[in-house]
This record gives C-alpha cells, structure tokens and sequence, in this order.
C-alpha cells in the first residue's frame, strides 16, 4: 500500500461521506479505493470501443460557467461528423442537462466524451451505449 495526500473541496469530501455513509463504508481509504476502481473500469469500457457504434452522452453542467455555453457549443460542432442530434434541457435555475445522441467510429466518441468530462464546469457526461456494429 501507498498513502497519497489530496485536497478536496469540502463540499465534494462532504457529499462523498454522504454516500460512503449510505453504503456502509467502513473507512473513506476503502470508498476512494473503489472510486478510483471505478474510475478504471469506465475508462477501460471507453477503450475497448471498436468499429461503428451508438449511444447517447449525457451532460450536466452550470450554463453561469464563464462562457462554458460556448465553449461547448465549439466542442459539439468540432464532432459535429459523429453527432446525430442533441437535446437540451434548462433543469434549474444554474442546471442544463444535455442528451447528445452519437454514431460513428469508438475513437472518436471516446474523444468527445474525454473531452466533455475534462471541461471545467462540466459535472457530468455519461456514456451510454451497447450497441455495436450497427450498419450506417
Ligand atoms: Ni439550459
């Protein structure tokens, strides 16, 4: 074992004790164990997409983010190729949520998701798919 040091926003620290609290963790050393299991496991499915594929990615993220509207916009069009259709939903008053539905090689639709989970401000973008090889 190794023991690392990191800082945290205590909002994050407080929301992860939360769910720790809620799933019977006996220590956060064990609950960050498996985030970052987790965390693997994600990346390594994101990995072994091969040939044409489609999904839909889901996003969150606060439009108030200095020009992270734009920003996103600039992301979506630069995969505009693999981007069939997008639906946007105002959830609250800080909120988005937005569905876009991909098609096309894995490559490229692990680039967009790595892209939108890497931008600041982006709370959330989840993959979805399981089917593969769909003809085009
Ligand atoms: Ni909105």
């Amino acid at each position: 074992m190794e023991r690392i040091s990191i800082t945290l926003p205590e909002k994050l620290i407080g929301d992860f004790d939360k769910v720790l609290e809620e799933k019977g963790y006996a220590s956060r050393s064990e609950g960050i164990r498996d985030a970052i299991r987790g965390y693997i496991i994600e990346h390594n499915y994101l990995s072994e997409i091969s040939g044409t594929t489609a999904g839909t990615v889901t996003i969150i993220y606060d439009h108030h983010e200095s020009r992270l509207s734009e920003r996103l916009t600039t992301l979506q069009h630069d995969f505009g190729d693999i981007i069939e259709s997008s639906l946007h939903i105002h959830l609250d008053h800080h909120n988005c949520l937005e569905v876009i539905v991909v098609r096309g090689e894995g490559g490229p639709i692990r680039n967009l998701v790595n892209k939108l989970k890497s931008t600041k401000g982006v709370k959330l973008a989840k993959l979805t798919t399981n089917i593969s090889e769909i003809p085009r």
